[in-house]
């Protein structure tokens, strides 16, 4: 069942070689090899090829819910460029799934929902880039891309409490990482070294606890209006925002704030360093459960998504059966909150309550425990997906307690062996974290961000059977062009040499 939605833009073109076209080149690639990255689920090539012609001017994106965002999300990212296309709905696909079809001088876009025509406009983007769109006349094989990804959670995350960015830098990121179809971003909100956003009901934690950063530097926090700001710029680029707040441990700037929240009743001194597992919430303490049943509140009210991350990692400084206790008690609050609690692979030790997500970035056997208790399992191995590891010894930042991780290591894995049991149906998705704490500048975000970030985005998004490394690697060159052009400071891979 199609539904034709709306017929857009100019329908100004003409096929092969009309009167006023520029000549065809020589060769105009087959779209199975235009250098799509996440690669898309099923291409299908035409025989012939269309000519396009682009025109500058503005456009008015449709107030009709499912397609504006995707048409302002083109117009954003190829500025002045307007093509003839076609949108539509389709109530067989899956709302994230979409198909793209180039014949007769027609694109036509269906999609399920506003997701697909995200994921749509986000692959035109490319084939248009990759077709040299910008030059004002395009020649585009005909054919048809359908697609839809592996797993419904693709995410990234950016640790902003070890050192702090600005609103414009976390923007900066989105525009980055939704380019590559990553649909969550996960704020790291709080840790030992910083609180990063306003509690109104609870104001020292940021105005104290935000001060402070790795390196001694000054840290800062965002006001509820800028975390709303940051929500909606994600949102309209297809991003769904998690917030964290870690806890029981990891959580010194609270502690330096409130005295009350600690065992000992006195305040803890700001903490710069970047060790882990010294810090506990006084887990017997009534206040620190209505200090997070505040936060919770306030944070999930400014956040539309269905997630609340409460941390739960490294809480070496919290004796096991007060950790159990403490997360069993969290989860009670975030859920009626209304949210759905995550935590990192140690929350499997508590009880799970039903729904909450573990991400796994340590401990395979947590996985496992909490595909028995029939919970999610969002994939982040350390090894394999942690943004902050160098990729070599010779990397000028980043850390190697986990792996040193090259390219060929983020792409050469599958989601579906990392744990003994799981399958695709228990694995809601990858997660690539960015850890801060030797990150001070988006260039240095840039750096450890990419090209790595494209393997991980295939990873989540393409069929197992459908990725294959020197294809990939084909295709990350032209992308690796395309990232410096943009001025997007990424790596220089050594497995592009040669
Ligand atoms: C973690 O890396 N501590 C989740």
């Amino acid at each position: 069942m199609r539904t034709l939605v709306t017929l857009l833009f100019l329908c100004i073109l003409c096929s092969c070689g009309p009167a006023d076209a520029p000549p065809q080149p020589a060769r105009v690639p087959a779209l199975s090899q235009l250098p799509l990255i996440p690669l898309p689920a099923e291409i299908t090539d035409g025989d012939d090829v269309s000519y396009y012609k682009t025109f500058k001017g503005e456009i008015t994106p449709s107030n009709n819910p499912v397609i504006g965002d995707a048409q302002r999300y083109l117009s954003e990212r190829m500025p002045k460029l307007i093509l003839p296309l076609q949108y539509s709905t389709r109530t067989d696909m899956d709302a994230d799934a979409y198909r793209i079809d180039f014949e007769n001088g027609e694109i036509e876009i269906q999609a399920g929902g506003r997701d697909g025509m995200l994921n749509a406009v986000k692959t035109l983007e490319q084939v248009l880039h990759f077709s040299g769109a910008d030059a004002g006349a395009v020649y585009i094989s005909e054919g048809s891309i359908e697609d839809q990804p592996r797993f419904a959670y693709r995410g990234y995350m950016l640790d902003v409490a070890r050192h702090f960015f600005e609103v414009d830098e976390v923007k900066a990121v989105i525009d980055r990482i939704a380019a590559y179809k990553i649909n969550h971003l996960h704020l790291h909100l709080s840790d030992d070294q910083g609180w990063r956003i306003e509690i109104k009901s609870w104001p020292k934690l940021a105005e104290i606890g935000g001060k402070s950063e790795v390196d001694g530097t000054p840290g800062g926090y965002y006001t509820q209006e800028q975390y709303r700001d940051i929500v909606q710029y994600a949102t309209q680029r297809g991003i769904t925002i998690v917030p964290e707040i870690d806890m029981p441990g990891h959580t010194n700037a609270a502690l330096s704030a409130y005295p009350i929240l600690n065992a000992d009743g006195k305040a803890t001194e700001p903490y710069t360093g970047t060790k882990v597992g010294f810090s506990t919430l006084d887990t017997d303490q009534d206040s620190v459960y209505i200090m997070i049943d505040d936060v919770v509140r306030e944070i999930g009210a400014l956040t539309p998504g269905p997630y609340f991350h409460l941390g739960g990692d490294e809480s070496d400084a919290t004796d096991h059966e007060d950790y159990v206790k403490f997360v069993n008690e969290v989860q009670r609050i975030i859920k009626q909150n209304g949210k759905t609690p995550m935590g990192w692979d140690e929350v499997a030790t508590s009880s799970l309550s039903e729904n909450t997500v573990v991400q796994l970035w340590a401990h395979p056997e947590y996985a496992v425990k909490a595909k028995e208790a029939g919970n999610p399992v969002l994939m982040s191995p350390a090894t394999r997906t942690y943004l902050d590891m160098q990729y070599d010894s010779t990397s000028r930042i980043g850390l190697h307690w986990a792996a040193f991780i090259e390219v060929d290591s983020a792409y050469l894995w599958d989601p579906a062996t990392l744990a003994p049991g799981l399958t695709d149906g228990d694995i809601m998705g990858i997660e690539a974290p960015l850890w801060g704490e030797t990150i001070r500048s988006l260039e240095d975000i840039d750096y450890l961000t990419f090209p790595r970030l494209l393997a991980l985005a295939e990873v989540g998004w393409t069929p197992q059977e459908r990725r294959e490394w020197e294809d990939f690697k084909r295709r990350l060159a032209a992308h690796q062009e395309w990232l410096k052009e943009q001025g997007i400071a990424t790596y220089d891979t050594r497995v592009l040499e040669n």
